[in-house]
C-alpha cells in the first residue's frame, strides 16, 4: 500500500486517516478533531480495587512504551498519582525516529506477528501485585515488543491495567490482545486519551484512578 493512501485499518472500527493527515506526524496531529476525553467504559473482569492491593504491602509498576513522548507524558500523570515503579519498555533495536518508517516498520511486525528483542529487564518482576500497561495504539493494538514481554513474563493474577495514548483508534483490540497474553489476570478498567490532548488529561486521569479506588495524593 502507498503512504499516500496508506490508512490504519482496524478490525471493528475503520479509522482512515487522510493523505495530508499520514505524510507528517504534524499534519496527521493537526488534522485530528478535538473530541470528547479519555475515559471509556472497558470491561471489567475485576471489581478489586488497585489501591487495596498495594496497601496490602505489595507493589505497583508502570510499564509503559513511547515513542513520540505521548504515553511517557500519560505515565508520568498516572505515576504523579499512584506512586509505585515506572519503567519503560525499550527494544533492543530501537524504531526510527522518521514518521513514514516507524509506521510501515510497526505495520509489518504486526502483519508477520513478530516478537521484536526488549531490551528491559524487570528483575523483581514477581513483587508486582498491580501492573499499569501503557502504549501507543500501534495499527489498532499494543506495539509487537509488549507481545514479546507478556509472553516472557508471566502476569499470573495480577491487577493489569492498560492505558493508551491514540489519535482516533481508543484501545482498538488491545484489552482482547492483553486477555489473550495475560489469561489469569485481573484486568481493570483501561484509559484511553488522544496522543494530541494527553498534557490536558490530568483530571480526567484522576477520575479515572478515582474509579479505581486509588486514593488523591496530597
Ligand atoms: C506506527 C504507528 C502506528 C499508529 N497506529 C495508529 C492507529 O492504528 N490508530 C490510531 O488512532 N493512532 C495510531 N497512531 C498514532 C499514535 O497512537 C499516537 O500518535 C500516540 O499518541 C503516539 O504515542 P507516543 O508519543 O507515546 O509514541 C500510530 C502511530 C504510529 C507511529
Amino acid at each position: 500500500m502507498s503512504k499516500t493512501s496508506r490508512i490504519f485499518l482496524q478490525p471493528h472500527t475503520a479509522v482512515v486517516h487522510q493523505e495530508n493527515m499520514i505524510r507528517s506526524r504534524r499534519g496527521f496531529l493537526k488534522g485530528i478533531a478535538l473530541g470528547a476525553a479519555a475515559v471509556i467504559a472497558a470491561p471489567v473482569l475485576s471489581r478489586a480495587s488497585a489501591y487495596a492491593a498495594e496497601a496490602g504491602g505489595n507493589k505497583v509498576l508502570i510499564l509503559y512504551f513511547s515513542h513520540s513522548g505521548n504515553t511517557r507524558r500519560l505515565a508520568g500523570q498516572i505515576h504523579g498519582r499512584v506512586g509505585g515503579d515506572m519503567v519503560e519498555l525499550k527494544t533492543v533495536v530501537p524504531y526510527p525516529q522518521d514518521y513514514d518508517a516507524v509506521v510501515d516498520m510497526a505495520q509489518k511486525e504486526q502483519q508477520s506477528n513478530a516478537r521484536p528483542q526488549i531490551a528491559t529487564e524487570i528483575p523483581n518482576w514477581d513483587e508486582y501485585h498491580t501492573v499499569f500497561i501503557g502504549f501507543p495504539n500501534w495499527w489498532g493494538t499494543m506495539p509487537m515488543p509488549f507481545f514479546t514481554f507478556l509472553e516472557k513474563h508471566n502476569m499470573g493474577d495480577k491487577n493489569v491495567i492498560p492505558f493508551c495514548t491514540h489519535e482516533g483508534s481508543r484501545l482498538g483490540r488491545s484489552e482482547s490482545d492483553l486477555r489473550k497474553l495475560c489469561p489469569q489476570a485481573h484486568m481493570l478498567k483501561g484509559f484511553e486519551v488522544r496522543g494530541s490532548r494527553v498534557s490536558s488529561a490530568q483530571k480526567d486521569v484522576d477520575a479515572w484512578l478515582d474509579g479505581l479506588g486509588f486514593p488523591a495524593r496530597n
